[in-house]
């Protein structure tokens, strides 16, 4: 379980986060939304190590590693992608999804190649094995980001804006491969202005506005709460 206390976050005179408390269990898949601003990406980024809390504890099954960087986190079983997707842009799509299998190094290579060509196929990246990243599309990047992200099999997959600029096909499509993933156990964190897809597959939702977190439960729960409705969904989605 990776439970926050009281988490503060603090950029000069900018409070980003204001005393978070929230647990995720193992397997849960959590929707984390709110407003521009409210923190969710710095949420993220005092889980995995990017940002060290100003204040407060963040425990992993009951170990604290809020003091840890991010590497220490990463292998502590803690993925996570960015806003704006990171891939190397000269390297093919198969060797992007080496890169961070050869930092944990437990695989040979075998292992590795095998994972790397379960992994595109589960994203429907295998016709692309052999092209270079920088021919991918804005979506596509997407993808091999979090393919990258799963080729150390995390148990915790932070996802920042998934769908982001991405094509409606390619959005289906990473809905089910998310699906797919919760299914076999993962637990997933993840980020995101779509409301249908967030509603649609997250089994909870965690609501932040102004770095404070304003409600928790599940999506049908939440999207009648009367604050969600005044700090966030407004009028088009209250109905
Ligand atoms: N590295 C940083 N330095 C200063 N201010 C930051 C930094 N990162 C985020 N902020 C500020 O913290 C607040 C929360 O930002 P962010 O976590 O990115 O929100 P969200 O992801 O919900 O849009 C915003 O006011 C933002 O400007
Ligand atoms: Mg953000």
């Amino acid at each position: 379980m990776l439970e926050l206390k009281n988490v503060v976050k603090n950029f000069g005179g900018l409070q980003a986060l204001s005393g978070v408390s929230v647990r995720f269990a193992m397997g849960e898949f959590v929707g984390l939304i709110g407003p521009n601003g409210s923190g969710k990406t710095t949420l993220l980024s005092c889980i995995s190590g990017l940002y060290r809390p100003s204040e407060g504890s963040i425990q992993l099954d009951g170990r604290e590693i809020s003091r840890l960087g991010p590497h220490r986190i990463y292998r502590c079983g803690i993925g996570r992608t960015f806003q704006i997707s990171k891939v190397f842009a000269r390297l093919t799509v198969l060797q992007n999804l080496y890169i961070p299998a050869m930092t944990v190094a437990e695989l040979d290579r075998t292992g590795m190649q095998q994972r790397a060509v379960e992994i595109l196929r589960a994203l429907k990246l295998d016709q692309l094995a052999e092209a270079p990243a920088e021919r991918l599309s804005g979506g596509q990047r997407k993808l091999l980001e979090i393919g990258m992200v799963m080729m150390n099999t995390p148990r915790f997959l932070l996802l920042d804006e998934p769908f982001g600029g991405v094509h409606p096909v390619l959005k289906n499509q990473l809905e089910e491969y998310l699906k797919d993933l919760h299914l076999s156990g993962k637990s997933i964190i993840l980020v995101s202005h779509e409301m249908s897809s967030v509603f649609r597959i997250c089994e909870r939702l965690v609501v932040l506005d102004r770095g404070a977190l304003v409600t928790d439960g599940p999506p049908h729960e939440v999207r009648a709460d009367q604050r969600v409705v005044n700090a966030y969904l407004g009028g088009k989605h209250a109905a």
